[in-house]
């Protein structure tokens, strides 16, 4: 199929990628020329594994291009959108303005009996506006709200084999004509197995919705314990063993530490929150709120512990913050509790150094105020304290031994709880996770 994908970030660029890989012809618009340069020469403006590989090897084949020309789009069966929606500055509500423009800029090249495909995490109600757009401009053509559930660090894999599809069409039902098209655009990823739902527009944006503010309270939930292990005297990274062994509850997404970050569940709770309110349902997601706080608590927690480690003063105190991505496997820094809380420490007189396998450069533009070493020796080297704040493998594998004779004092805290804690006592460090005693 001829396919045209509008966004080339962290979603677009993967979801072009791979739907060149299914074997379809595709173009990946973006308004960014610096990303479509980098996209055509076969290098992905971000870090994420396999994409470099991927975006080569389709490249090979011919069906894959970048452009900053939406008229591109001309000719395709499918436009799928995949532009962000970021949270707007001072609100909660999310920025629609990238969704708005896309599709604006999109409509004049959609032709009779095309699919419009979002993909990008909006507020429900968004599909009906944007379908009154298309139907006065082109009145054959289909809107479908089709959500993405990839995880980054595992993108590819994810949008090759993601664990369901959601179609939502307007009737929301599954003889709906976009739902055979949307079939043999995904009929490899169907052919091994994937379960596909059809549901109407509202029902598919809420899916998304749903599923990530599910797994921010699964976050909160642990870490919530993790205060009341702290509290007691108790351990949470075996509580989460004990009660994630009940199948109902599993261990997945039980892990207590700095809690959650990054482009999607902080700003996809909030607007979540924002549009509930807008509908008059704002009572049934104030648990959200609380999500929310205990999420923002856990890094002013870890400034504390901090404090505590150093004996009450941070006052230039050298602290070695492991770790700037909101998670491992990504250069992504947007919302990331490490570079957080490495700013708090700074702003509280800690002379404040971070490293990153991948993410200082981002983390560079987003705090030029801190200090960053891409050499794990040199950034560890005399630090009175080390901070475990994103658990890339190279970190979890450190040793206690060795480290200890490069800084000036072996004091470690876990903020992910990923290190083995007696190990690094025995190494004579002395060691704070995070809900453990
Ligand atoms: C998330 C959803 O998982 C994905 O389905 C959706 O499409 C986009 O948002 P992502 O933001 O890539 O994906 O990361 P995810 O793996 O969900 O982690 C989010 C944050 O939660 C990270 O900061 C991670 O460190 C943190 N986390 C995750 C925890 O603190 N504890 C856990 O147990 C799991």
């Amino acid at each position: 199929m001829r396919i045209s994908v509008i966004g080339c970030g962290y979603l677009g660029a993967v979801h072009a990628a791979c739907m060149a890989k299914l074997g379809h012809e595709v173009v990946g618009i973006d308004v960014d020329e610096r990303k479509v340069a980098e996209l055509s020469k076969a290098a992905a403006p971000f870090y994420e594994p396999g994409l470099d590989d991927l975006l080569r090897d389709v490249q090979e084949t011919g069906r894959l291009s970048f452009t900053t020309d939406m008229s591109a789009a001309a000719g395709n069966d499918i436009h799928f959108i995949c532009v962000g929606t970021p949270q707007k500055k001072g609100e909660n509500a999310a920025d629609m303005s990238f969704v708005d423009s896309a599709v604006t800029a999109l409509l004049p090249h959609v032709a009779a009996g095309n699919l419009v495909v979002g993909k990008s995490t909006v507020p429900v109600g968004t599909a009906a506006r944007l379908e009154g757009l298309l139907e006065a401009s082109e009145p054959t053509a289909h809107l479908v709200w089709n959500p993405e559930f990839l995880r980054e660090g595992h993108a590819v894999q994810d949008t090759l084999s993601p664990d369901r599809l959601v179609y939502g069409v307007k009737s929301g039902e599954e003889e709906h004509v976009a739902v055979a098209i949307l079939d043999d655009v995904y009929a490899g990823p169907i052919a091994d197995g994937t379960p596909r739902l059809v549901t109407d527009h509202a029902t598919a944006e809420l899916v998304k919705a749903a599923a990530n503010s599910f797994l921010a309270t699964k976050i909160s939930f642990i870490n919530a314990m993790a205060e009341v292990c702290e509290a007691s005297g108790a351990d949470v990274t075996r509580l989460a063993d004990a009660i994630g062994l009940d199948d109902r509850i599993g261990r997945k997404f039980l892990h207590a530490g700095i809690g959650f970050g990054g482009g999607c569940l902080p700003k996809d709770i909030r607007a979540f929150m924002a549009r509930a309110g807008e509908l008059g349902a704002d009572q049934a997601l104030t648990f959200l709120r609380e999500v929310d706080a205990i999420n923002m608590r856990r890094r002013t927690r870890v400034v504390e512990l901090t404090r505590e480690l150093m004996g009450g003063m941070l006052l230039g105190k050298r602290i070695t913050v492991l770790g700037a991505a909101f998670k491992p496997e990504s250069d992504d820094v947007r919302d990331s509790p490490a570079l957080s809380i490495a700013a708090q420490l700074q702003l509280q007189g800690a002379v404040v150094t971070v490293t990153d396998p991948k993410a200082l450069p981002n983390a560079a533009r987003r705090f030029p105020e801190l200090q960053y070493e891409p050499e794990l020796s040199k950034a560890v080297a005399k630090a009175d304290a080390l901070l475990l704040l994103t658990e890339w493998e190279e970190f979890r594998r450190l040793d206690p031994y060795e480290l200890a004779v490069s800084v000036a004092s072996p004091r470690i805290l876990d903020g992910r709880n990923v290190l083995d804690a007696g190990k690094w006592r025995a190494a004579g460090w002395t060691y704070r996770g995070l809900g453990r005693p």
